[in-house]
């Protein structure tokens, strides 16, 4: 009976396996809730959205706006408040929780807690950028930027600012996991959210 739960080197194999696993699943739960206080800017953005774009109406060169109608000051500025205020409601949790799940130790999680709803809303409005330069009209799909676009400025804002923070939750050791749970789970989650916002009447397009 000795395969039940030992392999060659007389180490319990089951065990170790669950053991990986709990890690693994733990990683991705903790890089999903770090990530909270980003995934919120964009639909935040679009309940505070309107007034004055943030372009200011500015046409380039190629004769298309710089950032479109779509980027206000209203829905960048409520969109990161929101971030904000969230990641203050889920630190307020952590602290009886689990450290764990803390975003980092005071006064430098402010910070944090800024930089996350900054980068989803500068990746956002990078995408826009991009997607005014190859002639897409304001709402038009862009699959893989709509998607991915505010992630990839929480990431490369997180890691040129506060990499000390952003290394062992996406990167080093189990965080890898992290990574690779929220670039799977993201595409699922922004197609739930926007089909919703859609249905509320929130959002012009469902995607
Ligand atoms: N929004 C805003 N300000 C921002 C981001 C979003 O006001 N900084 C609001 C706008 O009303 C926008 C809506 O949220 O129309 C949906 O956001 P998004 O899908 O990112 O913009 P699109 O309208 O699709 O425009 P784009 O093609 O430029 O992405
Ligand atoms: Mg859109």
């Amino acid at each position: 009976m000795a395969s039940r739960a030992a392999n060659l080197y007389g180490v319990p194999a089951i065990p170790v396996v669950a053991m990986a696993l709990e890690d693994t699943a733990l990683a991705a739960a903790l890089a999903f809730w770090s990530l909270l206080p980003a995934y919120v800017a964009n639909p935040m953005a679009v309940v505070f959205g309107g007034g004055t774009p943030m372009d200011f109406g500015r046409t380039l060169r190629d004769g298309r706006r710089l950032l479109g109608d779509g980027k206000t000051w209203r829905g960048f500025a409520g969109g990161i408040a929101s971030g904000f205020v969230l990641g203050l409601l889920l630190q307020g949790i952590a602290s009886v929780a689990s450290p764990r799940t803390s975003f980092g130790a005071w006064p430098g999680v402010l910070g944090i807690l800024i930089l996350l709803p900054f980068g989803a809303l500068l990746g956002d409005l990078l995408g826009a950028f991009l997607k005014r330069r190859l002639g897409l009209e304001r709402g038009a799909k862009a699959p893989g930027l709509d998607q991915y676009d505010f992630l990839i400025g929480t990431f490369l804002v997180l890691l040129l600012l506060a990499p000390a923070w952003w290394l062992p939750r996406f990167w080093t050791g189990d965080g890898i996991w992290g990574l690779g749970f929220i670039i799977l789970i993201t595409p699922v989650l922004h197609r739930v959210v926007n089909v919703i916002g859609y249905r509320w009447g929130h959002k012009r397009e469902p995607w």
